[in-house]
C-alpha cells in the first residue's frame, strides 16, 4: 500500500482548489480499497470521488482515499432493457455516452454532469426533469468499519431531491463501490417537456428525437450557461433550490409578480435560488479570481487560484443578503470541507 505525502488536490477537485492532502492513496482495484481500510478504517478518512461536488477551504489532514475504480459492463438484459454496472471510478459523462454508443436510454437528460459513477446516488444527480433515482436499479458499498459489502436497492437509497440516504443517516459510513443502473434499449421514453430542451431541439430543428438528439440538446443548454471545470473552476450548482410555504411564496410574489416558480405540492413552491441571486444583485459578480458566473448566478466560480475559504464566505454573503431580501434560507448544494 503506497500512501503518499502531501499530495496537492488542485487537479482532483473540480472548483481547481490548490488544497493538500497530508496523506494520499490511489485506489484502482477493491482488493486495494480492502487492504486500506482493514489498517486505517478507524482513523479519519477521506473518500475523494470526482471531486465535483465540494469546496475545500482547507488543507485535509485524514487520509484521502482516491476511488478509481474503473469497468463498465451489461450484468442483464432482456429486449427491452438492460441492467448496467458500473464502477465508482468511472466519469460520469463518459458513462452516459457509453451508454447513448450502446442504444441504451435513460439518462441522455443527465449528459455533462460533472463528477463520478460512485458518486452520482449519494445527492441523486438530476437536471431537466431526470434524476438518478428514475434508472437508478442498485449499488453496492462497503461498511468502512467492518469492511462487508452491501446492496442497496433503490428504495434502500431513500433518495430525494439531491438527497440520499447516504447523506443523511449513513453519512461517512459506507463506499459505494459500483452502481447498476436500468436503461432502455428500445421504445425509449424521452423526457423533453423541459422548455429549454423543447425550444433547443426546435432550434436544432428535429422533430423526432432519438436519445443521442436529448443528450446533444442538453449538452447545448448546458455548455451556454455553465461553465466548463477545465476553463473555470467550480461545481456546479452551489445552492438548492429552496422549497417555501405558499403563504412565504404569496407575499413573494406580491413584491415580484414574475417569480419563476414550480410548485411541489398544495401547499409548497420552490424558488429558484438563481433567480434569488441574480434579483440580490450577485450574478457575474467577480472579487480578484472568484466570483459568480455570468450566466448562471447559481454557480460559484474560481477564475484562477481563488482559496477555498474565500469563495465560502461569499457563499455566506449571498445567503445573508438572500435572507435580509427575501426571508428566504438557501442551502448549499456543495459539500463544505
Ligand atoms: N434563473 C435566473 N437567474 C439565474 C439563473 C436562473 O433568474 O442566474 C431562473 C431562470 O430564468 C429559470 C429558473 O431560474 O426561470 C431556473 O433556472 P434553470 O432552468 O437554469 O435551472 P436551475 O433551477 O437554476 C437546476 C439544477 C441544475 C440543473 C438545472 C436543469 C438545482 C440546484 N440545480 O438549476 O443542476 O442542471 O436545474 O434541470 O436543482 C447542479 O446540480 O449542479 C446543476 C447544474
Amino acid at each position: 500500500m503506497t500512501i503518499q505525502e502531501n499530495v496537492s488536490l488542485k487537479t482532483f477537485n473540480t472548483f481547481g482548489i490548490d488544497a493538500k492532502a497530508n496523506k494520499y492513496v490511489n485506489i484502482q482495484n477493491l482488493g486495494k480499497l480492502k487492504e486500506v481500510l482493514k489498517t486505517e478504517a478507524s482513523k479519519p478518512l477521506f473518500v475523494l470521488g470526482g471531486g465535483s461536488n465540494m469546496l475545500l477551504t482547507k488543507d485535509i489532514e485524514a487520509l484521502v482515499l482516491h476511488l478509481n475504480l474503473k469497468g463498465i459492463a451489461i450484468i442483464e438484459e432482456t429486449e427491452d432493457y438492460a441492467v448496467v454496472n458500473a464502477q465508482a471510478g468511472e466519469n460520469w459523462h463518459e458513462f452516459v455516452l457509453w451508454c447513448l454508443d450502446n442504444n441504451l436510454g435513460g439518462i441522455e437528460n443527465l449528459s455533462l454532469i460533472p463528477g463520478n459513477i460512485g458518486t452520482a446516488p449519494i445527492q441523486n444527480i438530476g437536471a431537466y426533469g431526470v434524476e438518478l433515482k428514475d434508472v437508478f436499479h442498485s449499488c453496492e458499498a462497503i461498511h468502512i468499519l467492518t469492511q462487508q459489502t452491501k446492496t442497496f436497492t433503490n428504495q434502500d437509497c431513500k433518495f430525494d431531491y439531491r438527497e440520499s440516504i447516504f447523506k443523511q443517516d449513513l453519512k461517512g459510513q459506507y463506499i459505494i463501490t459500483n452502481v447498476k443502473l436500468k436503461l432502455s434499449k428500445r421504445n425509449h421514453k424521452l423526457n423533453i417537456a423541459y422548455g429549454a430542451i423543447k425550444s433547443e431541439l426546435e432550434s436544432l430543428k428535429i422533430s423526432n428525437p432519438t436519445i443521442k438528439d436529448v443528450s446533444k440538446a442538453v449538452i447545448n443548454i448546458r455548455q451556454s450557461k455553465l461553465p466548463d471545470p477545465k476553463e473555470i473552476g467550480n461545481s456546479g450548482s452551489f445552492f438548492k433550490n429552496p422549497v417555501i410555504s405558499l403563504t412565504e411564496f404569496k407575499k413573494l410574489q406580491k413584491d415580484f409578480p414574475n417569480v419563476p416558480h414550480y410548485v411541489v405540492s398544495d401547499s409548497e413552491i420552490k424558488v429558484p435560488a438563481g433567480w434569488l441571486i441574480e434579483t440580490a444583485g450577485f450574478k457575474g459578480k467577480r472579487f480578484g479570481d472568484y466570483g459568480v458566473h455570468n450566466k448562471q448566478a447559481l454557480v460559484l466560480v474560481n477564475y484562477k487560484n481563488a482559496l477555498g475559504k474565500d469563495i465560502y464566505a461569499l457563499a455566506q454573503l449571498i445567503q445573508q443578503t438572500v435572507s435580509r431580501l427575501f426571508n428566504i434560507k438557501i442551502e448549499t448544494e456543495v459539500n463544505i470541507i
